[in-house]
C-alpha cells in the first residue's frame, strides 16, 4: 500500500494519441498506447487522489477506480481538459497530441483519383500552452518527446508553457517512449534537472514522478 500522499487531491491525466479525421474511415494518429498516462493515473489513485483520465486512442485498458473521458481529436481533448481544469489540483499531460490536423474533413469517404494527393494540414491548439496561460494554482506537468537536445527543448517547453515540471522522454532511446512497457525519463523543474530516472517500468516511472510532484506540492503548502 502506497502512502496516501495525494489524498484529497484532484488529478487530471491525459493519455493516448489523438485522432485527426481525414474522412469517415481515415485519420492521422500516432503510436501512443496510453500505457504511460494510465500508469500515472493508477499510481495517483494508489496515493489517494481522485483521478480523471482524458484519453484519446489507446491500445490498453485504463486502470479501475478512475474516471475515464474518451475523446478523439486534439480539439476535443482541449475542450475536455479545459472543462475540468478549474477543479483540478494536478494536471499531467502524457498524451501524444497531434500538432497538425487536416484543414478539410471530408464528410464522405474520399475516392481515388489522381496519382498524387496533397493533404493540407493546419496547426492544432497547443493544450499545454493554453493551460499554462490560464493557471490558477494548478500544478502543471508536461511531457516532452524529443530525439535530440533533450534538455534544451525540455527547459524551453517548461518556460514557454508555464509548467511546474517537464518529463523529458528521449523517444529514440531503447526501451523508452511510445508503446513499450518501460521508459527512460528526465524530470526538469524551473531550476533545471530534478531527477534522471533509469530504464524502469512505466508503473515505476509513474510512482517516482508522483513522488516528486507530491514533495513539491507539500513544500509549496508548507512554504
Ligand atoms: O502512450 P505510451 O505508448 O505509453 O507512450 C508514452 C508517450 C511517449 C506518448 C509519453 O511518454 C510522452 O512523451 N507524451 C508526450 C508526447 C508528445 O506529444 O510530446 P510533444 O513534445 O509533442 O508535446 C509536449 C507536450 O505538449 C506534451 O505534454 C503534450 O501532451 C503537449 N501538447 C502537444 C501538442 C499540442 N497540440 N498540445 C499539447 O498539449
Amino acid at each position: 500500500r502506497q502512502e496516501q500522499k495525494l489524498a484529497g487531491k484532484k488529478v487530471l491525466v491525459t493519455a493516448g494519441g489523438t485522432m485527426e479525421r481525414i474522412d469517415p474511415v481515415r485519420y492521422i494518429t500516432n503510436d501512443s498506447s496510453g500505457k504511460m498516462g494510465f500508469a500515472i493515473a493508477e499510481a495517483a489513485r494508489l496515493m489517494g487522489a481522485d483521478v480523471t483520465i482524458v484519453a484519446g486512442r489507446t491500445s490498453v485498458q485504463p486502470p479501475g477506480g478512475v474516471k475515464v473521458v474518451r475523446v478523439e481529436s486534439a480539439q476535443q481533448m482541449l475542450e475536455a481538459v479545459q472543462a475540468r481544469y478549474g477543479d483540478s489540483d494536478i494536471v499531467i499531460k502524457a498524451a501524444a497530441v497531434a500538432d497538425y490536423r487536416p484543414v478539410h474533413v471530408h464528410s464522405r469517404k474520399m475516392k481515388k483519383s489522381d496519382d498524387k494527393l496533397v493533404l493540407e494540414l493546419e496547426k492544432t491548439a497547443d493544450i499545454l500552452a493554453t493551460l499554462g496561460a490560464a493557471k490558477q494554482g494548478q500544478f502543471l506537468v508536461g511531457f516532452a518527446a524529443e530525439t535530440d537536445q533533450v534538455e534544451q527543448y525540455a527547459m524551453d517547453k517548461l518556460n514557454r508553457k508555464h509548467c511546474d515540471l517537464i518529463v523529458a522522454n528521449d523517444v529514440s532511446a531503447d526501451g523508452a517512449g511510445f508503446n513499450v512497457d518501460t521508459n527512460v525519463v528526465q524530470v526538469y523543474g524551473p531550476e533545471g534537472l530534478v531527477e534522471a530516472l533509469p530504464l524502469m517500468s512505466k508503473r515505476e516511472t509513474a510512482v517516482r514522478l508522483l513522488a516528486i510532484i507530491a514533495a513539491r506540492m507539500e513544500r509549496r503548502h508548507s512554504g
